[in-house]
């Protein structure tokens, strides 16, 4: 076997004209190598003890790790011949003969023809010309100012800004990348903003002043927070960009998120003092709970199904975080943030909020929430809630947002106009990325970039 594989590398490698663009194999390639195909075993379930080898999944997971993509990436790219798909083992080996493939793979012919939509996705890898598909973004929206900042995490590097929306409010991407939402402020819109030209498309008309925004599982449909007496949670259809419909909810709305699985909108009330939970099958309240203090951010906990499990908020007024049963809907615990010996407390503008940003780490292990009075992000650990690290970030820490791969947390830091990032490993501060006027929402996710 070994031989073989040897045999075919040393002409591969000669061929160097194209480069193969890992993220496009990441996010493209990778999907049809986990495919079932009706009659067809999966690429991976032979491939994982197989060769060309692919790394063996995690043991429940769906798909691969960062480093395993790349281990997958360096193995892969060796059976395919760059700018050539017609001569490219990967392409021709799960290829029927009478569409040009080879005469004989042991694991069977899952393309009919050139025109299956998979052998293109597979030639445009090969031949570079959708070489770069989607990259990882943070973005910073700064409130007091009329733009958005786009940081390559890879990089932590500012590679774009979306200008001319003055007070943007909250972002978010669109799951298959290709659009930013952005809550208008001073126009009372949602701004949809193409991803590849950072620029605006169209501007969808709210009932009110906006203040934060989520998007659906399936992309369709953004929920923006009205915060506007007397408060509503609107509905607009992206696709159509319309705002279809306005849920009359008891006091306005500060932030809306979706659950994990999709099923719910939460979204929670500063004047109402009040959580709503949206089923977002029929766009309507499924229940209600009242708190002592106005809601601000919130996380999810996930059970082992995806569903929801622990609702974790922070309320105006409290230096802490409050976990809501997600199927009782009950309080069932409360941790207060430490205070610093000695440390003197920040009161100028918390805006009632001394505790305003959460975030858990993609593997659920980690909760973050930042303490405005005292400048830092604290880690818990997950379910327990024991403090883990105290990490000072600097001036008035405000939302914080972690990007797909994992590995940072994006802590925006509103009084020192900065995104401060922290490892999520060694809980050490790694960067500090000047952004623009009082950063504050921010967000990341998948865009796509060409
Ligand atoms: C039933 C198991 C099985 C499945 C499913 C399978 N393969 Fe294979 N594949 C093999 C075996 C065994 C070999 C080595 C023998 C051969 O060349 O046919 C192989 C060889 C290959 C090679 C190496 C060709 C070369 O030049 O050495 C490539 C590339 C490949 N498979 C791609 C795929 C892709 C892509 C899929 C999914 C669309 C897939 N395979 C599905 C078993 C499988």
């Amino acid at each position: 076997m070994r031989f073989a594989l040897a045999l075919f590398i040393t002409p591969l490698l000669a061929q160097q004209a194209t480069v193969l663009d890992y993220t496009f194999f990441r996010d493209q390639v990778q999907p049809i190598l986990l495919k079932k195909r009706v009659g067809h075993a999966r690429c991976v379930t032979c491939h994982e003890h197989g060769v060309p080898p692919l790394e063996p999944l995690p043991p429940g997971a769906s798909g691969w790790t960062e480093a395993q993509s790349r281990k997958n990436f360096d193995m892969w790219k060796q059976f395919v011949r760059p700018g050539q798909p017609d001569s490219s083992p990967l392409l021709l080996h799960p290829l029927a003969i009478k569409a040009g493939g080879d005469h004989f793979h042991a694991g069977g012919k899952h393309w009919a023809s050139k025109d299956d939509p998979e052998w293109q996705v597979l030639a445009q890898w090969v031949t570079g010309t959708r070489s770069s598909g989607t990259e990882a973004r943070v973005l910073q929206s700064n409130a007091a100012g009329d733009d958005i900042h786009v940081i390559n995490p890879a990089t932590n590097k500012v590679v774009g800004t979306i200008e001319g929306i003055e007070v943007p409010h909250g972002v978010v991407i669109s799951p298959d990348g290709a659009h930013i939402y952005v809550t208008n402020e001073s126009r009372r819109t949602l701004d949809i903003v193409d991803s590849v030209s950072l620029k605006v498309t169209k501007q969808v008309p709210l009932s009110g002043r906006p203040n934060n925004l989520a998007v659906s599982k399936d992309g369709k449909t953004v929920y923006v927070a009205i915060v506007e007496a007397p408060g509503a949670v609107d509905v607009i259809d992206v696709v159509a960009g319309a705002n279809v419909k306005s849920i009359a909810v008891k006091g306005g709305i500060h932030n809306v998120y979706v659950t994990p699985d999709g099923r719910f909108a939460a979204a929670g009330s500063i004047p109402g003092k009040l959580l709503n939970i949206i089923d977002t099958a029929t766009n309507t309240v499924a229940w209600t709970l009242a708190t002592e203090g106005g809601v601000r951010p919130m996380a999810f906990v996930t059970n082992p199904d995806g569903g929801t499990k622990q609702i974790i908020i922070q309320l105006s007024e409290y230096h802490g975080i409050v976990a809501i049963d997600f199927a009782t809907h009950k309080e069932v615990r409360r941790v207060d943030l430490p205070i610093p010996p000695g440390q003197e407390k920040e009161t100028m503008g918390i805006q009632g909020s001394p505790s305003h940003g959460l975030a858990i780490t993609n593997d659920g292990k980690i909760l973050w929430a930042t303490s405005k009075w005292y400048g830092y992000v604290a880690a818990f650990s997950l379910p327990d809630l024991k403090l883990v690290k105290v990490v000072p970030v600097g001036s008035h820490p405000e939302w914080l947002t972690i990007p797909p791969d994992g590995k940072n947390l994006y802590v925006a830091c509103a009084g020192d106009d900065a995104t401060v990032v922290v490892d999520n490993k060694t809980m050490r501060v790694v960067g500090k990325i000047a952004v623009g006027a009082v950063p504050k929402r921010n967000a990341s996710g998948m865009l796509r970039i060409n």
